[in-house]
């Protein structure tokens, strides 16, 4: 497994070109099923998880040609096959995204149920009523969902209880390949939301309101062919935002969109990061010392919870005491008993962690078991004093498209050791 060694110290200055958002691409390439004609798609970043999404595309008969820099195309003409089983499920929980676009597309599908993960026992019961209220019947079996419409999906209105991207993601999808107009109430308002709702109405569906809590959504009368860029990472955004704030640089990161980053931008600047926006995305540097913020993750507009491992690698080194709560993950603070080994004070009672700040961090050997708090790890490590070796980067490599270049290229010294 590889392992990063990285040699703290460096000011983190220059510019990064942002990727395509792994959690925006995803959706799309699940939905590229419902889609008779050729998809061609650009700014799809090059991550393991889209990687892990192709092979199971191409499993259920689909035709992917990748080009370089972003760019592939994909045909669904071929798909018969409707089975996402628990290798893949396993490997990649965002595979649940292709049950609603297999049945829209099939009548059928089978996918094995996915299981908890680090971060919490996320489970998919949203998912299952919005596609049970379009009219599918499902059933289970050993681990195994079953979901049927023979007749096809009728519209209907769905009220979540919680807002749910994921749920949000197959409801739409559902609701563009049933007959007649759905009612998403209660929906997610992220970004990704959008962008798939932009995809789905370039192909043939009519949807409107996504990024409001209420979506409208008018089945496809018939799919046609589609281009479509994938929006901007606004998670890999901030963290080459904090990585220049944590070590005193300054860095353009392009492609970054203050509309999509409004709570995390506030949350840096008190922290004492100016942000401000350039031709090509956003600016930020550090302006006098770190202070320490309060933040609780919340729903999108909310501060994010895939942004609160970085932010409190941050907060370990702000002078006072920061108060971090995690609301949508129960467990989502694997990072912190690896940041302590690298001398961070940190108390986590529950869902909340109570950073005091230390003047130093220091080199350490450390790993974490999800993406997100693996780089919350090496942001540390760009700061700490001493050598850093993050292990198990293959975490990183699902969601940080080149995470090594990027950072070598602004300035941090990180090798990659295979092996
Ligand atoms: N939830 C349910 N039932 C469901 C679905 C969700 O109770 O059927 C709960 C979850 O347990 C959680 C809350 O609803 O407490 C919100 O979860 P959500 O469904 O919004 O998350 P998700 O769709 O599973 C996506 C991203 C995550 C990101 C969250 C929140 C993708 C592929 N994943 O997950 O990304 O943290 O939204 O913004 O889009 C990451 O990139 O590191 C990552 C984990």
């Amino acid at each position: 497994m590889d392992r990063l060694i990285i040699r703290g110290g460096r000011p983190f200055s220059g510019s990064v070109q942002v990727a395509g958002a792994k959690n925006a691409a995803l959706p799309v390439l699940a939905a590229s099923l419902l889609v008779g004609g050729r998809v061609s798609l650009s700014n799809v970043p090059a991550v393991t998880d889209v990687g892990s999404m192709l092979d199971l595309l191409r499993m259920l008969g689909a035709d992917v040609t990748e080009a370089e820099n972003g760019r592939l195309s994909l045909s669904s003409a071929a798909v018969a096959g409707s089975e996402a089983t628990y290798d893949i499920v396993r490997r990649m929980r965002a595979s649940f995204l292709v049950l609603a676009p297999l049945v829209g597309r099939l009548g059928r599908a089978r996918i094995s149920r996915p299981g908890g993960c680090t971060i919490g026992t996320r489970p998919v019961d949203l998912h299952l009523q919005a596609l049970k209220t379009l009219g599918a019947d499902i059933s289970q079996d050993g681990g195994v969902i079953e979901v049927a419409a023979p007749g096809g999906l009728s519209g209907a209105r769905v009220v979540f209880p919680t807002p749910s991207v994921g749920a949000t993601h197959t409801a739409m999808m559902a609701a563009a390949a049933a007959r007649g107009e759905t009612e998403i109430v209660n929906a997610a308002r992220e970004p990704e939301v959008a962008d798939l709702a932009a995809f789905l109405t370039a192909a043939g569906a009519t949807v409107e309101g996504a990024g409001t809590h209420r979506i409208l959504v008018q089945g496809a009368q018939s799919w046609r062919p589609v281009a479509h860029t994938i929006l901007p990472d606004r998670i890999e955004a901030a963290s080459y935002m904090i990585a220049a704030g944590m070590t005193g640089g300054r860095v353009e990161v392009m492609g970054g969109r203050l509309e999509h980053l409004g709570a995390a931008c506030q949350a840096l600047e008190e922290a004492g990061i100016r942000i401000f926006p350039s031709d090509r995305g956003l600016i930020a540097e550090r302006d006098g010392p770190l202070r320490s913020v309060d933040v609780t993750t919340e729903a999108f507009p909310g501060f994010p919870t895939d942004l609160q491992a970085q932010f409190m690698a941050m907060m370990c080194l702000a002078d006072g005491v920061s108060v971090i709560r995690e609301r949508i993950f129960e467990a989502r603070f694997m990072h912190v008993p690896e940041l302590q080994r690298m001398g961070a004070d940190i108390r986590q009672s529950g869902s909340m962690a109570t950073v005091r700040g230390v003047k130093a961090l220091h080199g350490a050997q450390v790993m974490a078991t999800d993406l997100r708090a693996s780089m919350s790890l090496v942001l540390a490590g760009l700061v700490a004093e001493g050598e850093t070796i993050v292990h198990r980067v293959y975490h990183l490599d699902r969601g940080y498209e080149d995470i090594d270049g990027k950072l070598t290229r602004c300035g941090a010294s990180i090798e990659r050791v295979r092996g």
